[in-house]
């Protein structure tokens, strides 16, 4: 049998870190500082997260996305998102056999796992020519874009402006822009969040945002400590190359000023809307339903190239803090509020490895609180194969 070496075995601790064996990423760590060493393909069956980015603890390793634990076997455990616990298949495949051997940790080079998937919706894709996509702000008049890894003279092209931005669409699109209730509604109060890069496809970026059961793992520091990690079932409501979802939310509400004068409990209800359009445009609607205060947030991905996606986010504020128009401080309290919250999303991003979004349902792991993120690949999925 062929052994590859990996690591040092003095450098495997209870920290999961990344190696690969003939180019196949594995993560390496010991479930306790005296246990033997364990190896899996570094990719968590949910998502495709690498493990070597979760952490280990009480001999479980956990998943940094949404919180998966495994045990030192690879048997999944915990899924925190339902109370029900883990389907079936959500354990790790078995890894490579491993040996250790003056001082180094080899593995079986003819046990090793199969390479990531490659079925994948990349920013490249010759299907997202037919499509409007965001290229720029207004404010920052583009000339010359980058979309798809080609460059763009916008004064050639077709285009739009819609949401202070430029829309450009290559080819002539398969679908129009969603339509946005509030942008006629005078009283709502807008802002920008400066535009941001991330090196992962943007049908990842749009996945991300659809998201809801990573809040308490990913969005700790920010608002994610108070949330609760079970997700309340939710239904999704199909609509032409895009879809719908309204789901009702507890959260904790410190800032409400019936809070704080006494009138209404810190714990409170919050309908979330959203809204989702092939391939890239989303938006959620959140209504505090105790406090009266809206926030929508629309949130564009431009898939760049290969390696970059732009970001483009703006909310819409009403009756925050208690007043229809909230003031300019308040405005800003909350847009650094949510640059924080996408700080800490662009933070994972910058450790996953697959180059798109896949689109073959069996390449991941698809629990209940995942219908959002199913309903996205399946209109990306006949996106790509319309004709
Ligand atoms: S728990 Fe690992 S990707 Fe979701
Ligand atoms: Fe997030």
């Amino acid at each position: 049998m062929e052994w590859l070496p990996v690591a040092e075995a003095s450098q495997v601790g209870t920290r999961p870190l990344a190696v690969t064996a003939a180019g196949i990423p594995l993560v390496i760590f010991r479930p306790t500082p005296d246990a033997d060493p364990v190896v899996f393909a570094d990719r968590c069956p949910h998502r495709l997260m690498p493990l070597s980015a979760g952490t280990v603890e009480d001999g479980r390793l956990r998943c940094a996305y949404h919180g998966w634990e495994f045990d030192g076997s690879g048997a999944c455990v915990t899924v925190p998102s339902q109370d029900s616990g883990p389907p079936p298949r959500a354990s790790l495949p078995a890894g490579p056999h491993i040996k250790i051997k003056s001082g180094l940790v080899y593995v079986a080079a003819n046990e090793l796992p199969s390479p990531d998937p490659t079925e994948l919706l990349t920013n490249e894709d010759p299907a997202l020519l037919r499509a409007w996509h965001p290229v720029g702000l207004v404010s920052e008049n583009p000339e010359k874009v980058r979309l798809m890894g080609r460059d763009y003279v916008v004064a050639d092209e077709r285009t739009q402006e819609r949401w202070g931005m430029i829309w450009l669409a290559p080819e002539e699109p398969r679908t129009s822009l969603f339509e946005d209730p509030d942008l006629d509604d005078q009283n709502y109060v807008g802002a920008w969040l400066p535009p941001a890069r991330t090196p992962v496809s943007a049908g990842i970026v749009a996945d991300n945002f659809l998201d809801v059961a990573h809040f308490p793992f990913v969005h700790e520091k920010t608002f994610g400590a108070a949330e609760e990690t079970v997700v309340e079932k939710y239904d999704v409501i199909a609509e032409p190359y895009g879809c719908r979802s309204i789901q009702d939310q507890w959260f904790d509400n410190p800032e409400d000023p019936g809070v704080i004068a006494g009138l209404r409990p810190v714990r409170q209800r919050r309908r979330a809307t959203y809204v989702y359009r092939a391939p890239f445009q989303l938006m959620l609607r959140l209504e505090e339903l105790d406090a009266g205060a809206v926030k929508t947030i629309l949130f564009f991905a431009q898939p760049e190239s290969a390696t970059s996606t732009r970001i483009y986010t703006k909310m819409l504020f009403h009756g925050i803090g208690g007043v229809p128009d909230p003031s300019a401080d308040v405005v800003a309290r909350e847009v650094a509020f949510e640059e924080a919250v996408l700080e800490e999303d662009l933070e994972l991003q910058y450790r996953m490895r697959v180059p798109g979004l896949p689109l073959r349902m069996r390449d991941e792991l698809h629990v209940r609180a995942d219908l959002l993120g199913v309903s996205l690949r399946r209109v990306l999925a006949e996106f790509k194969t319309a004709g």
